[in-house]
């Protein structure tokens, strides 16, 4: 199988540096080895889900029911961790042969209106929808919502829930509960895996599963990292060696860490972890309850678009920023056209593909960063497949778990996350 190739040679830290943090990580390289497949037992359970068979069993037997239904639309409701992955992993792998997929994680009224009227139009003219609906805490405000919205047009339609929905959640919450009282189908999330973490739970796998994906190629790409990302050797280990430069580089002053992207596709993957490392890595508080106040700013940009944007910025503004070019092979599409009146504009694309001068850009570009000093690492996929993603995000979320030790924080929760929605539905409450 083709592997993911990282390369640190521009991040701006040394090898000796790097090194040494790799002494601090290696008790933490084996603590997430022995980990890694050992039950859903302690924080790193997210750790046992790729190599989940009766998991993976589960799900499946669960989509081939519903895709007896044959929807033309998928209904996702959920917000972040409970969206983002399967997001993530459908922007970068659709294709025409999945059903129409809405990730409804949202409030915003035009928008529900038209996922809603697609689905109102889908079951009047008698097709089927499904609605999968998640929340590992079974009381996010949003999402409730949503799944009210959305029963009441499976209601309306004569739909019955038993049939059309599905809610995926903790087996302790509420929705779970009122879910199996109403005979719908449930996946449960394990206790100890949180939300951003649980891609290749039932979160990320049922939705995926209904969109025609293998899920055993994804979970086997996951699994596949375990050797080289739990390795104790840091030059061998892509997730322990990022995360120190990260680290590295942070206590330096570069606080923000930029995603490069020059593919489309990889905008939901983007987003995922953007997600994963604002959320895990920003904390008030360290492991010894010491205010800490500490974070990694995660951003988004995608080339070439934004050279006509923020490059500038990054090239030069303030030295506070590390970037990780996540690429992917450029996929042979057009030619440049030739014999038209703009011949002799920019002359040097004449016989090239789009490809090729994606490329030259790409390139062009980190030449930019290294001639200013700006560093950077270097994460090439060898195709985007779903063998690659589940390979990726587990490279990142095992990252993150290093960040989360180097940093000394819990990168497993979200206290000021609660906080909003605890504030929310007081306001709700009393208005
Ligand atoms: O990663 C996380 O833990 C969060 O982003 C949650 O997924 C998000 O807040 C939604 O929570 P829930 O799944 O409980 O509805």
């Amino acid at each position: 199988m083709k592997q993911i190739k990282f390369s640190w040679q521009h991040s701006g830290v040394v090898q000796d540096r790097i090194q040494e943090t790799g002494e601090r990580l290696k008790g933490e390289c084996e603590r997430i080895r022995a980990a890694w497949g050992a039950g859903y037992k302690d924080e790193y359970a997210s750790l046992s889900l790729p190599s989940d068979g009766e998991l993976l069993k589960m799900v499946q037997e669960l989509v081939a029911k519903k895709l007896q239904l044959k929807p033309a639309v998928l209904v996702v409701i959920g917000m972040g961790g409970s969206s983002l992955g399967a997001r993530a992993v459908h922007n970068a792998l659709k294709s025409s042969a999945t059903p129409l997929v809405y990730f409804v994680d949202t409030l915003d009224s035009r928008y529900c209106k038209e996922v809603y009227q697609v689905c109102q139009a889908v079951l009047q003219t008698g097709n089927e929808i499904l609605v999968a609906v998640i929340s590992k805490s079974g009381t996010t405000t949003e999402t409730i919502a949503n799944a009210r919205l959305f029963m009441r047009l499976l209601d309306e339609h004569n739909k019955p829930y038993q049939e059309y929905m599905v809610a995926i959640s903790d087996e302790d919450s509420l929705l779970w509960k009122v879910a199996r009282d109403h005979q719908i189908s449930c996946l449960s999330v394990p206790k100890l895996v949180g939300g951003r973490f649980s891609v290749f739970s039932a979160v990320g796998l049922f939705p995926l599963g209904m969109m025609g994906f293998d899920l055993s190629v994804l979970c086997d790409g996951a699994q596949s990292m375990k050797e080289s990302c739990s390795n104790t050797s840091i030059m061998n280990n892509p997730a322990a060696m990022s995360a120190a430069i990260l680290y590295d580089q942070y206590q330096k002053g570069l606080v923000i860490h930029d995603t490069f992207l020059f593919s489309r596709s990889l905008r939901g993957v983007a987003d995922w972890c953007r997600q994963l490392v604002g959320e895990s890595l920003g904390k008030a508080d360290n492991r010894q309850g010491k205010r800490v106040n500490i974070g990694i700013t995660p951003t988004v940009s995608m080339g070439p678009e934004d050279l006509h944007s923020v490059a500038q910025l990054y090239l030069g503004g303030p030295y506070n920023r590390i970037t990780s070019f996540l690429l992917v092979p450029q996929e042979d599409s057009f030619e440049v056209v030739a014999d038209t009146p703009f011949d002799e504009l920019v002359p040097m694309i004449r016989g090239k593909s789009f490809a090729e001068i994606m490329n030259a850009i790409e390139r062009g570009t980190r030449k930019a960063y290294e001639h200013d000093k700006r560093p950077f690492m270097l994460i090439e996929l060898p195709e985007l497949s779903a063998y690659t993603m589940g390979q990726f995000m587990q490279l990142k979320m095992v990252e993150i778990m290093y960040l989360g030790f180097l940093f000394d924080i819990n990168p497993f929760d979200q206290p000021q996350v609660e906080l909003y929605k605890k504030e929310t539905r007081e306001i709700l409450d009393h208005e």
